[in-house]
């Protein structure tokens, strides 16, 4: 009786441990893959301002930024990551 209680104690520990950690893995890779716009202004501060002035965000529509972005990621050696985030943040600022 004893014994049959902690088993199910236990296996109910093991269900919730277990589902919490792939739940935060999969959320971890969702944040991971998706651009974040915080993130984004500072990469776009950081990296679009090298090789000439600032473009202004609004000077560009949601689709001209992507193709333009996707551009820039080549000539500036951005990731995937940092190519992501500053889209979003372009995207959202226009
Ligand atoms: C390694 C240098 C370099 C970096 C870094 C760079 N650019 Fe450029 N960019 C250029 C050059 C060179 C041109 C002009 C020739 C061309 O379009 O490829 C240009 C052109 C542009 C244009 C004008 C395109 C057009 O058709 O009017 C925009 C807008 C632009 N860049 C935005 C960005 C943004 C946003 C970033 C950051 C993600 C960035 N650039 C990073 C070199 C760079």
């Amino acid at each position: 009786m004893k014994t049959a209680t902690s088993n199910r104690v236990l296996a109910l520990a093991l269900a919730a441990g277990l589902g919490l950690s792939v739940t935060a893995q999969a959320a971890e890779q969702g944040d991971a893959k998706e651009g974040d716009f915080l993130r984004g202004a500072k990469a776009w501060a950081d990296n679009c301002t090298r090789c000439h002035n600032v473009r202004d965000p609004k000077e560009l529509r949601d689709d001209q930024w992507k193709t333009t972005v996707f551009h820039m990621r080549v000539r500036g050696g951005l990731t995937g990551q940092q190519t992501r985030d500053i889209i979003k943040f372009l995207q959202e600022s226009n």
